[in-house]
């Protein structure tokens, strides 16, 4: 059977409607993770739930233990993570409510612990040509398909450091560099997955219009209304996902270690 993680972003604090009743604390030897697992099954998947800020959204992004989180899942023997988060959309069409699987990651974080290898396990430098799972991605552009719900196949996420939003003239350097959307959590999550070779997919729905994109002054409350309004969509999207998810891995994210240590 297979195991799968959820990270719920912005506006998911849980999975209501799903079963979900186990609720498991789990220590690390990084800390605490942003809360308890919620776990359950579903279909024929384990599945184990986070909520990223916390259940009652009190912890920001710069301060979330990313360690703690994905060390946790790896605990619980999961081996495929969906992550799921608010966005900017920065590329032209992108709109408030469009569901993006990013296929690539700029990373313009600051300040984050982030590796699981500070030395004393040795040294370790993992592959990132292609940082998130090509399989689980194309299950979940599958399910998309099956369940109808429109996706963007592709999209180059910037990750920033917040937690303020972004000056005009960053979004727009970001959109020279290749940026396609931005948020404040995608790194280093989907590193630390790698590390632990987990496989890891990102859904980036896009909540806003980037700084300057839109004229007007960005708001939590817009972040915040386009996440709720896609809820639906991405728990059909995550149900028949599940269903589609084969048992054994055959990407190389299992293998991520094999020939990455000194
Ligand atoms: N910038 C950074 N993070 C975000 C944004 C944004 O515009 N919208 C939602 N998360």
């Amino acid at each position: 059977m297979s195991k799968v993680g959820i990270i719920g972003g912005s506006g998911l604090y849980d999975i209501e409607g799903f079963t979900l009743k186990k609720r498991r604390k789990v220590s690390t030897p990084f800390g605490s993770p942003s809360g308890q697992y919620l776990a359950g099954e579903i279909g024929n998947t384990e599945v184990f739930f986070l909520p990223r800020h916390g259940k009652s959204h009190n912890i920001p992004p710069h301060k979330i233990n990313y360690r703690a989180n994905i060390w946790g899942f790896k605990k619980l023997g999961v081996d495929r993570i969906i992550s799921i988060s608010a966005v900017g959309g920065i590329k032209k069409g992108l709109k408030p409510g469009d569901i993006v699987i990013s296929d690539q990651v700029l990373d313009m974080t600051k300040n984050r612990p982030s590796t699981f290898y500070d030395g004393k396990e040795g040294v370790v430098h993992i592959d990132f040509t292609e940082p998130y799972c090509p399989e689980l991605r194309s299950v979940i552009l599958k399910a998309g398909k099956k369940s109808r719900i429109a996706l963007k196949n592709r999209g180059t996420y910037v990750s920033v450091e917040g937690p303020r939003l972004e000056s005009s003239a960053e979004i727009k350097s970001f959109s020279i560099l290749g940026g396609d959307m931005v948020g404040m959590t995608g790194m280093p999550e989907v590193a630390l997955a790698r590390e632990l070779e987990i496989c890891y997919a990102g859904l980036s729905v896009v909540a806003n219009y980037a700084a300057g994109i839109s004229k007007r002054k960005l708001t939590v409350a817009e972040v915040m209304e386009a996440m709720k309004d896609t809820t639906d969509n991405i728990k059909l999207l995550l149900q028949t996902t599940f269903s589609l998810i084969p048992d054994d891995r055959s990407c190389e994210c299992k293998d991520a270690l094999k020939e990455a240590r000194i």
